[in-house]
């Protein structure tokens, strides 16, 4: 019998492959999803079948990740508590999902992740997975007490060992990191204590901070159609590739990094610092348009969609008829939202520049305080009459009743 292990290449997933033979007995089949995490992917193949997988699949889903989980948390901009850009909540989905395409293609009985048990990761790989495929077993070793029993890299590194698997693994630990094309997420170490400020210098993998951004910026223009970027400077581009371009330019001026207390679904409260430059541009680049798009009534409602969207992906629930709902709402509140959007990077400031869109509400010849016979000043009073009778009509029997 087979088991599917999700497998990064890192020590956490490696020291799995021995375990889950010596525990279960399955032939153990790797499979490593490239969600855009960059040099990680380096020497997999042998890495994995040095420490005794039968066959390592890599999956590049780059594209699908930005096209069809990306792109709907741009669309619904999508924060959690107001400051979390869901990098890592959105992977896991597609994760399990291609997890459970290897799991029937190779007609495997489980599937393991290297998640904790404390953290929101198994939470959102096990969903999914229940979602797609109720049958298959799911192990997650971390929480299996009795026979892991490794709290430790030092541990992890002698397990190995005494399993014949010798590969260079360093014994420093670092921060515990999460990285896709979308972000990289930091916890762990000194951010552990909320009172501590990051070690920045130690921390950062895709910029620099705004202290160390060029003085001369960055100026930027980005074409979006009906809700979906398609330009940069420009240049007609993939999704993907508009992401790369922005990681460089947003993480060079110093753009994205954020710095939060979330609670976590588990109950606790978690201290992560998370770099997103070019997601954090894109975010504002589409909310710039929106601006100029979205009537008042649409604004307000969608934000609120927006938020009850953000908290499902956070939570896991991706493979669910709400989400596919809230998606299709959000998706159709898209339909004008086509134009440019130009910007500046700033020593960690994006700058807006200016918008330009064809379906734009907004008129000058209203909003202007000069021109204009489309806005009559004299109907403001009549509205104001009537928008207001209530609150005069209640202050006028307050003062009746305690005269
Ligand atoms: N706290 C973030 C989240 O829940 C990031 C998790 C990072 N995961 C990891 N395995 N290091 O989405
Ligand atoms: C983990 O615990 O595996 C990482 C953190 C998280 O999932 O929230």
């Amino acid at each position: 019998e087979k088991v599917i292990l999700a497998y990064s290449g890192g020590l956490d997933t490696t020291a799995i492959i021995p375990w889950l033979k010596e525990n279960y007995d399955y032939d153990v089949v790797c499979c490593c999803i490239n969600v855009g995490q960059g040099n990680e992917l380096d020497g997999l193949e042998e890495r994995a079948k040095l420490s005794g997988a039968e066959k390592l699949y890599v999956m590049n889903v780059v594209d699908e990740f930005c096209d069809e989980y990306v792109v709907p948390c741009v669309q619904a901009n999508a924060v959690y508590e107001n400051a979390y850009l869901l990098g890592t909540s959105m992977a896991r989905p597609l994760i399990a999902k291609i997890l459970v395409d290897v799991a029937r293609k190779e007609g495997a009985v489980a599937i393991c992740h290297g998640a904790t048990g404390k953290g929101n990761d198994q939470v959102r790989f096990e969903l999914g997975i229940k979602a797609l495929a109720p049958d298959l077993k799911i192990i997650a070793p971390w929480r299996c007490n009795e026979t892991w029993g490794m709290s430790s890299r030092e541990e992890e590194i002698a397990y190995c060992k005494a399993h014949g698997i010798d590969l260079p693994f360093s014994a420093d630990n670092s921060y515990s990191r999460d990285r896709n094309l979308w972000h990289i997420s930091h916890e762990g170490l000194e951010l552990e204590d909320p009172a501590q400020k990051p070690n920045y210098d130690h921390l950062l993998v895709l910029g620099v901070t705004p202290e160390k951004a060029p003085e001369e910026g960055e100026h930027i223009s980005i074409s979006f159609e009906k809700g979906v970027p398609v330009a940069l400077n420009g240049v007609k581009m993939k999704v993907s590739e508009i992401i790369t371009k922005l990681n460089e330019l947003g993480g060079k001026n110093g753009v994205g990094i954020i710095d939060i207390v979330e609670n976590r679904v588990v109950g606790m409260k978690s201290r992560g610092v998370y770099e997103t430059p070019g997601g954090t541009i894109l975010m504002a680049a589409h909310q710039q348009l929106e601006e100029l798009v979205l009537d008042r009534d649409m604004m307000a409602f969608k934000k609120i969609i927006g938020e009850k969207f953000s908290d499902l992906v956070y939570e896991g629930k991706w493979f669910t008829p709400l989400r596919e709902s809230l998606q299709a709402f959000i998706e159709k509140s898209q339909e004008y939202v086509t134009g440019e959007t130009k910007m500046k990077l700033y020593k960690g400031n994006i700058i807006k520049e200016g918008t330009t869109a064809p379906y734009s509400l907004y008129n000058e010849s209203i909003a202007s305080f000069t021109t204009g016979d489309l806005y009559d000043h004299h109907d403001a009073e009549g509205f104001i009459n009537l928008f207001g009778l209530s609150l005069k009509v209640r202050a006028m029997k307050k003062a009746e009743v305690e005269k």
